[in-house]
């Protein structure tokens, strides 16, 4: 007998929350009559959590399974993915914040056709419960954050959720999961196999017993996880950013000592094409990197050229011709220039097509 649904619950110290979610989770799944498992991805947590769900595992479909020591949540996931037998994924925390009287909702939505449901606290019927203005701040902030650089989240309300189910192809014929980080729905949601995504509210509530593991550490993790989501483009336009600072901080302090703005100009711009590769060859691209490194310098050059004579160009046409400012002359041939750049050093550098 297998089953159809498995619920996969990491656990950190949640030795007081397991059997309450467990009691639940089973009396919403008989009632909703659906066959499902429980997975509990336990990581060694120092209070007894995975004695306590052996315990309830005599009565009550519980696997458990243990690991070594604190791996993070993402990687617990991946693991009780590999272990579950279900067609359908469900992922819940263990502290009841999820109600474990919605997951027959989600399970619900996957098998009338969502590849992806999330449990969504800010659609129409969600909410949380008991936030402080300031934590409140903070989840809309990361929501923000990963709303804008990533488009494969752009149309999702609650893409930090913890809380949502799956069919397990989604994660199975997709690309590879990063193990680390706190936010295993953006990794789903951008490296997943699947096509249609739904959102159902439901109520976030507060925690049972115990506290929450989300501390400053993974909030830097956090943007540090969404940037290295994020497609090629924007993290070529944030190097672009940080080159932009680079040139114009070079073309004042050589305008400072004296030099004409036309040699000024110029050596703001190789300052700025040397940034830019060292950090697109080493982050935005690096999957992407074949052959030798001084040879893809060539061919940045190569294929900046085109947009190096558009910045040099438009900078000096502006400047001698329309008005003496040098700061924005250099900012507009800027502009222009990094969508040359872009285009032909993604194709021509690191050898990738239309995308
Ligand atoms: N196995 C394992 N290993 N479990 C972990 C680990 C770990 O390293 N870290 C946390 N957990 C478990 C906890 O025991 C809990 O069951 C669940 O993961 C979520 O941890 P919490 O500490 O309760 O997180 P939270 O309430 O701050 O954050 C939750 O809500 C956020 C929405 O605001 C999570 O679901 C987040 O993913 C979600 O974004
Ligand atoms: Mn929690």
């Amino acid at each position: 007998m297998s089953a159809t649904v498995s619920v996969i619950v990491p656990t950190y110290n949640e030795r007081d929350n397991i059997p309450e979610l467990v009691r639940r989770l089973d009396k919403a799944m008989s009632e909703a009559g659906i066959e499902y498992e429980v997975v509990v991805v336990d990581d060694n947590s120092p209070d007894g959590t995975a004695e306590v769900a052996e315990e309830l595992s005599k009565e009550y479909p519980v696997k458990v399974l243990r690991r070594p020591g604190k791996l993070g949540l993402s990687s617990a996931v991946l693991d009780g993915v590999k272990v579950a037998a279900g067609r359908i994924i469900v992922v819940m925390d263990a502290d009841l914040q999820h109600p474990p009287e919605a997951v027959p909702r989600l399970v619900r939505a996957v098998l009338e056709g969502c590849d992806v449901a999330i449990g969504s606290r800010y659609v129409r019927g969600g909410s949380v419960e008991g936030w402080s203005a300031f934590r409140k701040l903070i989840s809309k902030g990361a929501t923000l954050i990963a709303r804008v650089l990533l488009p494969q989240a752009r149309h999702v309300k609650d893409p930090m959720s913890g809380f949502f189910a799956f069919r397990r192809e989604v994660v199975e014929s997709g690309d590879e999961m990063n193990p680390r980080g706190f936010k295993i729905l953006l990794e789903v949601l951008v490296r997943g196999n699947y096509g249609r995504v739904c959102e159902v509210p439901y109520i976030f509530g507060t925690r049972l017993a115990g506290k929450s593991k989300l501390g400053t550490s993974e909030i830097i993790n956090y943007i540090v996880h969404v940037l290295n989501l994020s497609p090629h483009y924007v993290r070529f336009m944030i190097v672009g950013g940080i080159g932009t600072f680079v040139n114009l901080g070079v073309l004042l302090a050589l305008r400072a000592v004296g030099l004409i703005h036309a040699v000024a100009s110029a050596a703001a711009i190789e300052a700025s094409v040397l940034s830019n590769f060292e950090l697109n060859d080493r982050w935005t691209f690096r999957a992407h990197r074949s052959g030798g490194r001084l040879g893809r310098l060539a061919r940045f050059h190569l294929s900046s050229a085109a947009g190096i004579a558009v910045q040099w160009g438009v900078s000096n046409l502006i400047y001698y011709e329309l008005l003496q400012n040098s700061l924005i002359a250099q900012l507009v041939g800027i502009v222009l220039g990094f969508v040359v750049n872009y285009t032909m050093s993604k194709k021509f550098v690191w050898g990738l097509g239309k995308h």
